[in-house]
């Protein structure tokens, strides 16, 4: 049977493009149930990115889940492999919630797993093979390579002989040594790596060591795996194997609209970053200086870090207090200096906390407060509010309030104070974790140029 290509969407092309690679270099094909019985994830919880689990109850009653995971599965299915590896690659469908839109998405993963006695050699040609999978996609990918802090015996995990490698087999340019790619801690022990392109905002690939994983599943088998995220490669030109972006020199800038943003142009101009079009008055709100190669755009300071995140902006401005709350996906790359506050409880003067009651806290940094008041073991209530916070204590809205205090006048003229200090503020250069991967030297000059510790 021939099939018209035409008619299979890109992430299907890709899909078997990535399973034909997979086969042909020996990797056996693991098919795997759509559910698991749902005890596996509620023993393994701190293994899955996010509590959340589709369940139902099957036939008999037992209580089942769609998978969210798909190495988890693996790990608890396959015997100990006594000596050698067993070389699996897969295609799958998990159910996990997106944190952007807090809702169940489907994320389809094309990946392989390595499992048993697993050496440099074999996690070499686990990463050379993440590598040549991004090669069949496009021709401008990078992969970043970290190693986890290890706990018991995985500390000689041989990074550096690994990268040596690695650096002499035949992808050397592509791999970069990335030590903010920290995350996945819970799953992964030692190496872990992240795929990037060119023009997508993303990792479309992401891998590592898992012994400790198959320790807790009760399998001594070493393991080591990776997955490339299918869905996220829907809008890739796979048939023009473009070289990037056209604009791949240039840097687009998201700055905070307002006074902050103001405040945070003198600085990037005084830095060599000059956009003299955008003090013109009016309503545009893009820029550009062909000469700098640098776009910038006026966006609403809370959007800032969702423009860096999405990857419309290579790097932004955005105040610590957003990075708290939002938590997104970037890198925090440098302190501006500009706009310091603090973050703060305060309440009435005469207000004495009773520790005997569900604290109520009116706020509009939800996150930051539950986190905050979490971490000190305290119930409390929040009341999310868009603004006049300091009303709310002083209607018996609520006992306290969380939120910014810059010069204290507010606090002192609605006969507040201070009750305890949670962070620092202040403006915050950040970048997209692609846009850095394949424009690390701009972004990192930049950085250091608009940075506070180096004025
Ligand atoms: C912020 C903050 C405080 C005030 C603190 O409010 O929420 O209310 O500034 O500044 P101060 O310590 O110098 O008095 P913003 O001006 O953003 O208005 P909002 O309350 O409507 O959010």
């Amino acid at each position: 049977m021939n099939i018209n290509d035409n008619v299979l969407q890109n992430n299907e092309k890709i899909i078997y493009a990535l399973r034909e690679l997979y086969a042909s270099r020996g990797y056996s094909r693991y098919a795997m149930s759509k559910f698991e019985e749902y005890d596996l994830y509620a023993k393994n919880k701190d293994f899955l990115v996010s509590d959340n689990v589709i369940t139902f109850t099957d036939t008999n009653g037992k209580l089942m889940a769609l998978k969210p995971d798909v190495t988890i599965s693996i790990a608890k299915n396959t015997r100990d492999i006594p000596e050698g590896v067993r070389r699996i690659y897969y295609s799958e469908t998990v159910y996990r919630v997106s944190k952007s839109t807090d809702s169940f998405r489907e994320i389809m993963q094309t990946g392989v797993e390595c499992l048993g006695d697993v050496g440099t050699e074999e996690m070499v040609g686990v990463i050379e093979l993440a590598a040549e999978s991004l090669s069949l996609l496009s021709d401008s990918y990078a992969i970043d390579l970290s190693t986890v802090a290890p706990a018991g015996p995985d500390g000689d995990e041989p990074f550096r002989e690994v990268l040596a490698r690695l650096k002499k087999g035949p992808y050397a340019d592509r791999f970069r040594v990335n030590p903010a790619l920290s995350g996945d801690e819970n799953y992964y022990s030692g190496i872990v790596f992240k795929g990037y392109l060119a023009g997508i905002p993303e990792a479309v690939l992401s891998g590592g060591r898992y012994d400790r994983l198959m320790r807790k599943l009760g399998r001594s088998s070493k393991a080591a795996g990776f997955a490339v995220y299918t869905d996220r490669l829907e809008r890739l030109d796979i048939a023009a194997k473009k070289d990037g972006p056209a604009d791949a020199d240039w840097i687009n800038i998201a700055l905070p609209k307002g006074r902050l943003g103001e405040q945070v142009y003198a600085i990037f101009a005084a830095a060599g970053y000059e956009c003299p079009a955008l003090l013109e008055p009016g309503r545009k709100l893009l820029f550009e200086n062909p000469a700098r190669k640098v776009r910038y755009f006026w966006v609403k300071p809370s959007d800032v870090a969702i423009y860096v995140e999405r990857g419309a902006a290579d790097v932004g401005v955005c105040g610590k207090d957003i990075l708290l709350e939002a938590e997104p996906d970037v890198y925090e790359l440098a302190d501006l200096g500009a706009g310091k506050c603090r973050m703060a409880i305060a309440g009435p003067k005469t207000y004495a906390d009773d520790a005997e009651t569900t604290l109520r806290v009116a706020t509009k940094f939800p996150n930051i407060a539950k986190t905050y008041y979490r971490s000190k073991g305290r119930a409390i209530d929040v009341i999310k509010l868009n603004g006049s916070i300091e009303i709310a204590p002083l209607l018996g809205l609520s006992d306290v309030i969380c939120d910014i205090v810059e010069t204290g006048k507010t606090l002192r003229e609605n006969d507040l104070e201070v009750k305890e200090e949670i962070a620092a503020i202040s403006a915050r250069f950040i970048a997209n974790k692609s846009a850095y991967t394949f424009k690390t030297d701009a972004i990192c000059r930049m950085a250091e140029a608009v940075g506070v510790n180096d004025r």
